[in-house]
């Protein structure tokens, strides 16, 4: 595993319509270790999610040097972003956007249409999945009959299809009660430490903070302040079990 996942200087990005240009990241360096659990937060319109979308190749900076598991994805194709998005990065959103007609089990088998698994590797691996995130017994139902928490669950069985390298959350709980929303972000965090993976969440969720091995407060597109986690998760609830032999 690389030292640092991300590597990022001088990151600028500004958003333009009619002739007005809306600077929205400005100078921002970051650097992330691998299998950190790193929290993004910040006020409303403070650039979170625009920074997460350049970490997940989805836009690209105006200016700035930009290094992810070791490539320079700051000079991407749209056709390399693609490729780099779907075969290293895990994405899992606020409200899911998972397929409502499609049970959970084919929801997490979407992502590996994507890379072209054949079907019935795909449906083991993705029961497995399921099995990861506690789940086993709801593969066939469809998502629309599981709870918020459960569906944020098969989001985060399906951002684990392909073994990405990093995990890209954007405030995955804000759709969730205190209670599941808790649950379904220590499965994020105990899978992807024992799967070794890096995690970046933006959250405005301080029920959460806990859970972070670092938080960086963005404030007006610049990296404001850093810090530890604010306290200790020991008196939160406890997940379900987590059967990580399953992934190996
Ligand atoms: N596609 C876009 N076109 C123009 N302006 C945009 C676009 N996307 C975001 N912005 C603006 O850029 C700024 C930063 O937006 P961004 O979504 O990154 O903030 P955020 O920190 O994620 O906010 P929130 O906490 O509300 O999700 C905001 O002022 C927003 O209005
Ligand atoms: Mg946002």
């Amino acid at each position: 595993m690389a030292d640092f996942i991300v590597e990022a200087a001088g990151l600028c990005k500004a958003y333009h319509s009619d002739a007005v240009s809306t600077p929205v990241l400005r100078d921002v360096a970051l650097a992330v270790p691998g299998g950190e659990c790193l929290f993004l937060v910040g006020p409303s319109g403070s650039g979170k999610t625009t920074l997460l979308s350049i970490l997940g190749c989805v836009l690209s900076p105006d200016s700035g040097h930009i290094e992810i598991l070791g490539e320079n994805v700051a000079g991407f194709s749209p056709a390399d972003q693609a490729r780099f998005r779907r075969e290293k990065v895990g994405f899992v959103f606020q409200r899911f956007h998972l397929f409502d007609a499609l049970s959970a089990v084919e929801n997490v088998q979407v992502a590996f249409d994507l890379l072209k698994w054949p079907r019935v590797r795909s449906r083991a691996k993705s029961l497995e999945l399921l099995a990861l995130v506690g789940l086993a017994d709801k593969a066939a139902s469809r998502v629309t009959r599981l709870s918020m928490g459960q569906r944020q669950r098969v989001a985060l069985a399906r951002a684990l299809a392909g073994d990405p390298a990093l995990i890209l959350a954007d405030e995955p709980t804000a759709s969730l009660d205190a209670e599941s929303g808790l649950n379904a972000m220590r499965v994020l965090k105990e899978l992807c430490q024992s799967l070794e993976k890096t995690v970046i969440v933006v959250t405005h969720d301080s029920r959460i903070f806990d859970l972070a091995d670092r938080i960086l407060t963005l404030a007006d597109g610049r990296i404001a302040g850093t810090g530890p986690a604010a306290g200790s998760s020991a008196n939160a609830p406890s997940p379900p079990a987590l059967n990580t032999r399953l992934i190996a």
